[in-house]
């Protein structure tokens, strides 16, 4: 679903943030990426996500280009739920912020009500639709920030890290929620326990580049392979 071969990249021509990366992700698949600050996680999803765009190597999502010619398309496949749901939320009622994106893509009316309150159902947030969206607590900006991402109907979800200020109760309602979808998933994260509930495979950031990849389990519990990546 996801292959990135050689994939160089960053904010400006040059200093890159990533560089050559290659790795896979099939279809369905969640991985999780992790790295200390400054690794490149969130350079590497802005990058899936068609925020930025490589400056050499392939990348291609469900077979698709990303590049600035096929965005349309890959906005349409991939969903980004920000760190910070202030970044993702901006209508008033999350109903309405819910059916923003749906109306932008010419989704009928019908079809949005219903797509907006099957999604709500899923994630467990139907009391919220009427809400303002700023008197929601955190955990629930979060909610609905994911809402606001699933509703799209893409495949493929990058998370940068869904689970920071949730408290045990939110976390354990995301990671039930999100255990329940069958995207395509990268989790950019500092929490194992994040990690190891979700994911069956992990890939470990370097200054930009894959220090590490394999079986969740099995990275997770080499201590000298994780010093080793700086974590
Ligand atoms: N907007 C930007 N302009 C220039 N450089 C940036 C920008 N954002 C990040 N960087 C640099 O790119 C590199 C990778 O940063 P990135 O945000 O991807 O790290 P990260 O792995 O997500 O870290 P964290 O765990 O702290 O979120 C860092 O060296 C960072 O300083
Ligand atoms: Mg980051």
């Amino acid at each position: 679903m996801i292959r990135a071969e050689k994939l160089t990249a960053g904010y400006s021509r040059d200093a890159a943030a990533l560089h050559e990366l290659s790795f896979t992700l099939n279809r369905g698949e969640r991985v999780a990426l992790l790295g200390q600050n400054g690794a490149g996680k969130s350079t590497l999803l802005l990058t899936l996500a068609g925020i930025l765009f490589p400056s050499s190597g392939n990348l291609t999502i469900g077979g698709i280009p990303v590049t600035k010619a096929r965005i349309d398309e890959i906005r349409r496949l991939v969903g980004f739920v920000f760190q910070n749901p202030d970044d993702q939320l901006f209508m008033p009622t999350v109903e309405d912020d819910l059916c923003f994106g749906p109306r932008n893509f010419g989704m009928d009316k019908e079809t949005i009500t219903k797509r907006v309150n099957d999604t709500a159902a899923v994630l467990r947030i139907p009391h919220l639709l009427k809400r303002p969206v700023y008197h929601l607590s955190g955990g629930e900006k979060r909610l609905a920030a994911l809402a606001g991402v699933l509703v799209m109907e893409g495949e493929v979800l990058l998370l940068d890290e869904p689970c920071a200020f949730l408290d045990t109760r939110s976390r354990r309602a995301l990671v039930a929620a999100l255990n329940t979808l069958t995207h395509t998933m990268m989790i950019a994260t500092h929490d194992f326990d994040l990690a190891r509930a979700l994911c069956s495979r992990v890939i470990i950031l370097r200054n930009g580049s894959v220090c590490a990849e394999g079986k969740t389990t099995e990275i997770l519990d080499n201590p000298d392979l994780l010093e080793r990546c700086g974590l």
